[in-house]
């Protein structure tokens, strides 16, 4: 398969890149990369990738941000930097990829436990992973010629956070563990779903 990765240099993107490459070709990009430089914040940006790389089997994403605050603290702005980064970034992304994608192609994004689980300071993480869900299962409704639109929606990963203390009510999980959910969200059969990977 050939496979686009956005974030490839994240915590999350540089252990699904290192997993991936043993058996697919995949192409690693994100915003500082000189091979494949991408913004997910800039359409042009995003469009000019696809350009770039042709007849591509998947693309996920593993890039995005928002911001950190507490509630009485966040203002319009703070929650338009998620906004733009991880919610319309991933839509855009959507929406760019349904047109160059092989057919029975596949997208694969990235949300996060905070869609359903409270964490303080995180809400505005939440408000746009949730937006992605909903999103997720009705636009994956639509895409034609066969393409697949899933997220994975990790818990906080171990090594990141630390491994023995809660994070939104749950223990960190294992890269390992989450780099096989996006593996089966390229390889199986699943549209419109919300892989989750926190017990
Ligand atoms: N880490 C966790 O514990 C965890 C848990 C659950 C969910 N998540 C979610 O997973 C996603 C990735 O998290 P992470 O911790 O792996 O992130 P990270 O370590 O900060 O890495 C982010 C990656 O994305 C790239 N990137 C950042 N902004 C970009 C943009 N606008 N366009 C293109 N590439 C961009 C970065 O490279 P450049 O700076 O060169 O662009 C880097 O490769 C985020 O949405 C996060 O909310 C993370």
């Amino acid at each position: 398969m050939k496979i686009l990765l956005i974030g490839s240099t994240g915590t999350i993107g540089k252990e699904v890149y290192n997993h991936l490459k043993n058996t697919h070709e995949v192409f690693g990009a994100h915003r500082n990369s000189n091979t494949y430089p991408v913004d997910i914040t800039n359409k042009e940006s995003i469009t000019s990738i696809f350009e770039k790389l042709p007849k591509l089997d998947a693309v996920i994403n593993a890039a995005g941000t928002a911001s950190w605050k507490h509630l009485q603290e966040l203002t319009e702005e703070d929650h338009y930097i998620g906004i733009q980064s991880k919610l319309m970034g991933q839509v855009n992304l959507i929406h760019i990829a349904k047109d160059y994608l092989n057919d029975q192609g596949s997208i694969t994004l990235t949300t996060g436990i905070l869609a359903e689980h409270y964490e303080p300071k995180a809400s505005a993480l939440s408000l746009v992973n949730g937006a992605i869900h909903s999103f997720v299962h009705s636009a994956s409704q639509e895409l034609e010629r066969g393409i697949r639109l899933n997220t994975v929606a990790p818990g906080a990963i171990a090594g990141d956070f630390p491994k023995d203390q809660k994070f939104a009510g749950y223990f960190p999980v294992e890269i390992s563990d989450v780099v096989k959910v996006y593996e089966e969200a390229i390889t199986g059969n699943k549209t419109g779903q919300v892989f989750k990977k926190y017990e």
